[in-house]
Order: structure tokens, then C-alpha cells, then sequence
């Protein structure tokens, strides 16, 4: 085995890192949407409790197993869990921590080429006096590869080449170069993200025109900001506060582990776990709300908002109107807009190739080198069927599959082995150990009942979420006999594709029949793709058990 001594150069660079790690697309794509989507006000209070009742209990967990198992030259998951509990099928918990970066960072990669070319279009201002549906038909256009009328043939594939290749060539500097790019990447983020807020909490009703006279960028703000009760019993919008909240800290994912595991065995993890933690928040809760809500809601206003909420608004409404501060500022604005979501990309597509690295150096002795180049070569293999076909769906199912649904069933998984069979009297110890701060003793108590709880809880309410998200009413009839009715967009009905089916069912147009057909057609391909890497990653390290046995190093 070659053993590294790679670590961290320094604690603000470390700390970066691991901000920079969770700080991403997430934090200004997704989060507005799903407060948009799930009542604004009424999401931010669950948001805040899975925040500090899930989110910050795993940060300790993954710090802190992460730490542990680097002590035994462990890096990714499979042989950190093998580190901490015994046991012969542990290690294959662990092949999600190396999966699941994988195929999260084939689509995700794509979004971070999508801002690397519209930082382009903005500079060269090929948005200036395009109407706000000539913008939003370019990135139509964009993602239509076959058909792409943007001027640069096969755009979206090259860029996507590209940023991989970006991603690839830091990751082959190792450590190192992860470090320098969070160094530079993370502030400039933050300043960009604070002049772009700044604008949305300053344009008030200036922005309304004819077309929307009651246009108020505060209206936005309000409607984010106003808590509202009644949703604390709503459990659809618990599910999503507590997807945001996995997603956005990049818990579940096994980045983290890694991460951790380049520490030194008497450094700090509370502190360090608390402040990467916080510095997500607040780049998520105060800079990831106050752009594009604002300020689309200071143009168009908030109704336009609401119905139009959907992650196409950052590439399809913003640079339209960003043309409304003339053409020096709009091609500021969108070079700032659209550079700040490439910083907070590419700092955490780095993070997901490190896994893959850590695994392949610990268990092949791979270079740096070799270890980054085949990370790209796997992205891409994954990659380019969502680029192609991302309109059939290919690029939704891996989302859906990888990057939500595996991140709680791995953040249960290690939560109960941490808790309940590496033990919570060990567990706290290593939470512990090292630290610059008390960690309030109430989370030994939170670790060991109620993260678990909250986890199995969230993960068979996604396995069973009840049809018309009525909970109390499904709950009834299943007491009364009458049974429990499954929501298309359970597990359960999304593993039968039972949405597309009913649709099928009563379609009468051929055109439709066709494109539903098709539709199931690259479904089924997405996932024959996932589960083929989920096979072979099981393999490799099935080849680095019997590698290890051979050596004399194996544990079980
Ligand atoms: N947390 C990142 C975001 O908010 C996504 C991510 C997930 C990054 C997992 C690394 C690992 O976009």
C-alpha cells in the first residue's frame, strides 16, 4: 500500500475547503426553489430544525469517522466504516460514499459548464437586447444539442469537456490544489454573492414596468422571510427542508469523510465541523435567497415568482434581466452572477472526486495523477447521456436516485453504526477529542435518538409518501382499513415508473405516446448506468478486500 502523508496545508485553507466543499450549486439553484415551492416562509422553520437536529449531528459523525479512519490510512468510505465497526458487509455500506460522488458529480458537472459558458455569453454580451423569451429560448436552445443554435457548434458538449477537464487537471495537483482553488474561489464567492445581494435588497419597486406595475423586490424577501406556523404540520415540506439540508452541507455523500480523513489525528473536528457548517448557512440563507427571488420579484413580480420558481430561472430569466442596468453593468452582473456559481461549482465537484482518489491511492496505490484522470473518465462516461438526453430525463433520474435518495439512505446507515455500533460513548470521544470548542453535551443525546429517528423517518416517509401528500387522511384510512395510498413520487411508485405508466395509459396522441415511450426508454438506460457503476465500485472493493487478505492486512 502506499501509505500517504498528505494533509491539509492550514486551518483556513482546510476550513475553506470544507465550506467550499458544501457551499455550491445547491446553496443558489436549489434552495430558492424549495423555499419558493414549499411555501417560503413556511419552509424556513423545519429548514432550521433538520438544520441543527440532522444537519449539524452528521457534520460531527463525518468529521469526526473521517478523522478516525485516516488515523489507519483510510481515506474513503468503504475502509473508514471497516476502521470503525468490524464486520464483513460494512465496507459495501461504504461503496456509496464513493457512487454516489460520482454519478451526483456526471449531472452536476454539467450545471458547472452551463455557468462557464454563460459567463461567456455575458462578457461578449450576446444577451444585450434579446427580449426575455429570446434569453430563456437560448438555453433551450443550449441543451437541445442536435439542434443548438448558439453560435458555437456542440456548445454545451464542449463546455462540458471542458470543465472536467478544469476539475481533472487541479484534482491531478492533489491537496494542494483543491486548497488554492477555495483560497481564491470561496472569497471571491462571497463578494460577488454580496454586491448581487446588495442589488436585491436595494431595487424595491424600482424595476416595475408597465407589463408589472406592482413589481417589489421586498415582496420577495417578505414572502422568504415571514415565518408561517402552519407548516410545522405539514411533513412534505419537513422531506424537502430536510433534502435541502442534506444537499446543501454535503452530508450523506461521503466527501466529507475524505476530507476529514487529511487531517491530523489531534486536530480539531467540532469547531472545525460547526464553522464549514455555518459558513454554508449563511452563504445559503443570506446570499443564496437574496438574488434571484429579489430580483426576479422586483422585475416581474412575486406571482411570476411563484408560478415560475424552477431552477431554469438562473440561466433563463437573470441575464434578461440583468440587461436592464445597461450594457456594461448587465455584462458585470452576469459575469459576477454567473462566475460566483462557477466558484461555488467547481469547489464542490473537486470535493467529489476526491473519494474515488483517496480509495484507488489507499487500496492500488495510485498516483494523484491516475487517480484524477480516471475520476474524469468515469464522470464522463456517466456524464454525457444527461448532456444528450437531458431532456428525456436522463439528468432528473440521477438527481433523483443520487443525489437525494442515496444521501439519506447512506446518512442513516452511518448514523446508526456510529451510534449504536461504533457506540456513542466512543463516538463522543472522537467528536471530542482535539476540540477548540464545548460541544454542548445535549447532541450526545441528539446523536444517539434523535438524528437516527429523524433519519428513518424521512427515509420511509420518501419510501411511502402517501398519494396528494395527505398524510393525516392516508393515515386514517390506513386505520380504518382502508389502506395506504402511494404518491407517483414515492420510491416505492418511482422504482414502477408508475407516473409515466397513468400518463401512457391515457394518452391518446401518437406524437405523445412516443415521447412518453422515450422517456421511459432513457429512465431505464439512467439506471441501468447508476446501477452498473454502484456493481463495479462493489467490485473494486471486493478486489481491495481480497487484495488487503492477501497482505496479510485484512481485518475480517
Ligand atoms: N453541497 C453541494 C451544493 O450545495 C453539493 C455537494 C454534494 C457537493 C455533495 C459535494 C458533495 O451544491
Amino acid at each position: 500500500m502506499s501509505q500517504t502523508n498528505e494533509s491539509w496545508g492550514s486551518r483556513i485553507g482546510l476550513i475553506l475547503a470544507m465550506a467550499g466543499n458544501a457551499v455550491g450549486l445547491g446553496n443558489f439553484l436549489r434552495f430558492p426553489v424549495q423555499a419558493v415551492q414549499n411555501g417560503g416562509g413556511a419552509f424556513i422553520i423545519p429548514y432550521l430544525v433538520c438544520f441543527l437536529l440532522m444537519g449539524i449531528p452528521l457534520l460531527f459523525i463525518e468529521w469526526s469517522s473521517g478523522r478516525f479512519g485516516g488515523k489507519f490510512g483510510n481515506h474513503s468510505t468503504p475502509y473508514i466504516l471497516d476502521s470503525m465497526v468490524k464486520g464483513r458487509v460494512l465496507k459495501y455500506i461504504g461503496v456509496f460514499g464513493i457512487f454516489t460522488n460520482i454519478a451526483v458529480v456526471s449531472y452536476y458537472a454539467y450545471i458547472e459548464s452551463w455557468t462557464m459558458s454563460y459567463v461567456y455569453h455575458s462578457l461578449t454580451g450576446t444577451f444585450s437586447g434579446m427580449s426575455q423569451s429570446e434569453v430563456a429560448g437560448f438555453f433551450d436552445s443550449y441543451i437541445d444539442i442536435a439542434h443548438s443554435t448558439t453560435g458555437i457548434p456542440y456548445e454545451a458538449v464542449l463546455f462540458y469537456i471542458l470543465c472536467l477537464t478544469i476539475n481533472v487537471y487541479i484534482l491531478s495537483k492533489g491537496l494542494k490544489g483543491v486548497e488554492k482553488v477555495a483560497k481564491i474561489g470561496m472569497p471571491l464567492l462571497i463578494l460577488f454573492g454580496i454586491i448581487l445581494a446588495a442589488r436585491g435588497y436595494t431595487l424595491g419597486t424600482s424595476g416595475a414596468s408597465e407589463t408589472f406595475p406592482d413589481a417589489n423586490a421586498w415582496d420577495g424577501l417578505n414572502f422568504l422571510w415571514t415565518p408561517q406556523y402552519s407548516s410545522l404540520l405539514d411533513l412534505k415540506v419537513w422531506m424537502a427542508a430536510a433534502g435541502q439540508i442534506f444537499f446543501t452541507l454535503s452530508v450523506g455523500m461521503g466527501t466529507i469523510h475524505c476530507y476529514a480523513a487529511y487531517l491530523k489525528s489531534k486536530d480539531d473536528v467540532a469547531l472545525n465541523a460547526v464553522s464549514a457548517g455555518f459558513m454554508n448557512e449563511f452563504v445559503e440563507v443570506v446570499l443564496g435567497s437574496a438574488i434571484v427571488i429579489p430580483i426576479a420579484a422586483g422585475y416581474l413580480g412575486l406571482d411570476w415568482v411563484l408560478n415560475n420558481a424552477g431552477f431554469g430561472m438562473a440561466f433563463q430569466t437573470m441575464p434578461y434581466l440583468f440587461q436592464q442596468w445597461g450594457p456594461f453593468l448587465a455584462a458585470m452582473a452576469g459575469f459576477m452572477w454567473f462566475g460566483l456559481l462557477f466558484f461555488a461549482g467547481i469547489t464542490s465537484s473537486l470535493a467529489m472526486g476526491t473519494p474515488w482518489m483517496g480509495f484507488m491511492r489507499d487500496e492500488f496505490g495510485w498516483s494523484s495523477n491516475k487517480g484524477a484522470w480516471t475520476f474524469g473518465a468515469l464522470a464522463l462516461i456517466m456524464g454525457l447521456p444527461t448532456v444528450f438526453f437531458y431532456q428525456q430525463g436522463v439528468f432528473d433520474e440521477y438527481d433523483y436516485w443520487a443525489g437525494t435518495v442515496s444521501l439519506v439512505v447512506f446518512a442513516m446507515m452511518e448514523t446508526i453504526l456510529f451510534s449504536w455500533i461504533f457506540g456513542m460513548k466512543k463516538g463522543w470521544k472522537e467528536i471530542t477529542d482535539g476540540a477548540d470548542i464545548v460541544v454542548p453535551r445535549i447532541y450526545k443525546f441528539i446523536i444517539k435518538f434523535i438524528t437516527p429517528v429523524m433519519l428513518i423517518v424521512v427515509f420511509l416517509g420518501s419510501v411511502f409518501a402517501p398519494k396528494d401528500n395527505d398524510w393525516s387522511g392516508n393515515f386514517k384510512s390506513l386505520f380504518s382499513g382502508d389502506g395506504w395510498a402511494l404518491s407517483n413520487a414515492s420510491i416505492i411508485k418511482t422504482i414502477s415508473q408508475s407516473g409515466l405508466k397513468e400518463q401512457l395509459a391515457v394518452a391518446t396522441d401518437p406524437m405523445v405516446i412516443e415521447s412518453l415511450n422515450d422517456k421511459m426508454f432513457y429512465i431505464n438506460m439512467a439506471r441501468i448506468m447508476l446501477m452498473g457503476l454502484f456493481i463495479f465500485i462493489s467490485l473494486l472493493v471486493y478486489l481491495a478486500f481480497n487484495k488487503r487478505r492477501k497482505e496479510g492486512r485484512a481485518t475480517l
